[in-house]
């Protein structure tokens, strides 16, 4: 399987929204993500990607085999937290369980430490969403504690959990297991 991380293009707008229309991907993310997800969403992430790349924050296509297969970033932080960056990533359901994610993530963890000054990478993951918080853990993450009832989600409260990776920790030791 090859797995490349690529600057945004247009042409990749048809098989994300594809991945993303699926209600199992927008289930544990913010609900800015569109659900239900058109190719005209697609286009307006992209477009989005794209401005803020250019502004430097790291906007990433997941490519599968050559197919556009979902999406991972890391956003900076404002003020004091100019230095802290937020990831977030989702892949289309047909790539699940393949490890395609932690080789994303630990790619662009890798990508935003050599190119950046960012020093800690954090993400917030429902506390029910187990493969997410799985793959942060693949990738070296500390857990860093529960925030309880933080998340209200179509109706419901869920926990989430705060993940950090921090630059210069070692987490290349861990990258194989
Ligand atoms: C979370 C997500 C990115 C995982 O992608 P992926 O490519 O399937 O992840 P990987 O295959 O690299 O690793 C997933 C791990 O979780 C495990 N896992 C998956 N579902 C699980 C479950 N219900 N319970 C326990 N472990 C589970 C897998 O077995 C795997 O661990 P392993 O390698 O030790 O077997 C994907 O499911 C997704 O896009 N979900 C929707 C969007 C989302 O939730 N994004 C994250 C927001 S914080």
């Amino acid at each position: 399987m090859d797995i490349r991380l690529e600057k945004w293009s247009f042409a990749f707008a048809k098989p994300i929204a594809e991945g993303a229309k699926d209600a199992r991907v927008s289930r544990f993310l913010r609900d800015s993500f569109p659900y239900p997800y058109t190719e005209e969403d697609a286009l307006a992430f992209i477009r989005f990607a794209c401005a803020e790349s250019a502004r430097g924050d790291y906007y990433r296509a997941i490519v599968v085999d050559g197919t556009a297969a979902g999406a991972v970033a890391v956003t900076r932080g404002k003020d004091v937290f100019q230095k802290s960056g937020e990831l977030g990533y989702w892949l289309s359901p047909a790539y699940w369980g393949r490890g395609v994610m932690t080789a994303a993530v630990r790619a662009a963890c890798a990508d935003v430490f050599a190119g950046t000054d960012i020093v800690r990478i954090y993400a917030e993951p429902f506390a029910v969403n187990t493969a997410s918080c799985k793959v942060l853990e693949k990738c070296g993450f500390a857990r860093e504690g529960v925030k309880q009832k933080s998340v209200y989600k179509r109706g419901k409260f869920f926990d989430s959990v705060m993940y950090a990776l921090i630059k210069g920790s070692g987490y290349e030791d861990r990258s194989g297991q």
